[in-house]
């Protein structure tokens, strides 16, 4: 199920703003942007995948294209062998900046994830075992403007891992997490998918997450987007840079591609 084919996947939106009697990609509804232009990949099932790429360039709209939440222009994406035409709750769970119910308690949304669980018992069971995994214990009848971003963003971290998809989608899953609960999530991530060994997928710009996470990192290039980079990394983990120099190269040689010139 986890398997995922992406076959020459492209996506274009239409500027309105664009003058329309420019020449060449435009008409009177406005000039054609081309975001992706012509994407190959393929995932073997349980494989971490970590994208990184400038911004803009088209991350979040080929997780959307993938999750079944935006049509291709062009091109394929099949999950398990069948064509992706829609979103599906039950393989994918995308994990999105404000993805709690603003209505429900902590408890509650977490709870969504096992909403076809019958068992009661062993339900309460699983949704305090991944509140405490987020250490968001004594917070369970909290809604979610009482929390803070940082807790927010737990909280849907452990909702997403009740949901036990086939497939986690996480788009930036730490930004604006303070640097300890960044290092903490990161390290739960990676133990969970060790555990798990489901497919997911990460789009993150931070270079040390997709170096210490994935097994294999992607990068895109800028608008028209392209694959720019596509590398396994064989490195058993805990991971660190002393421990692995391969990867301390891999690191810099990163940070020149993405328009930094040197390491920080
Ligand atoms: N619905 C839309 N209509 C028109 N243009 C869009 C739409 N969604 C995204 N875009 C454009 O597509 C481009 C890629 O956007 P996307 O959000 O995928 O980038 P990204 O790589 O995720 O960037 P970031 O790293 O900043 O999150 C941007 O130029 C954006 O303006
Ligand atoms: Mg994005």
């Amino acid at each position: 199920m986890g398997h995922i084919i992406i076959e020459n996947l492209k996506k274009e939106f239409i500027d309105r703003r664009r003058a329309s009697r420019t020449k060449g990609n435009s008409n009177r509804f406005g000039a054609r942007v081309i975001i992706l232009d012509g994407i190959d990949l393929e995932f073997d099932e349980g494989e971490m995948v970590c994208v990184l790429g400038p911004s803009g360039c088209g991350k979040s709209t080929m997780l959307r294209i993938i999750a079944g939440f935006d049509p291709p222009t062009s091109g394929n994406v099949l999950i398990g062998g069948k064509k992706i035409s829609g979103p599906s709750s039950d393989n994918i769970f995308v994990f999105q900046h404000s993805g709690l119910l603003p209505w429900m308690t902590v408890w509650q949304n977490v709870e969504l994830g096992l909403r076809n669980m019958k068992d009661n018992e062993e339900k309460k069971e699983q949704i305090q075992e991944y509140i405490d995994m987020v250490e968001l214990e004594e917070f369970e009848d909290h809604y979610p403007y009482q929390l803070s971003g940082g807790m927010q963003r737990r909280a849907e971290l452990a909702r997403a891992l009740a949901v036990n998809p086939e497939m986690l989608i996480m788009d930036e899953p730490f930004s604006g997490l303070d640097f300890l609960t960044h290092m903490k999530m990161r390290e739960e991530v990676v133990n969970m998918h060790q555990f798990i060994g489901k497919t997911i997928l990460v789009v993150t710009h931070d270079i040390d997450d997709a170096l210490v996470m994935g097994d294999r990192v992607i990068v895109m290039s800028k608008r028209p987007s392209k694959v720019k980079m596509d590398r396994k990394l064989d490195f058993p983990h805990p991971r660190n840079y002393e421990k692995e120099p391969d990867l301390g190269k891999l690191r810099d040689e990163l940070f020149l591609m993405l328009g930094v010139s040197y390491a920080v």
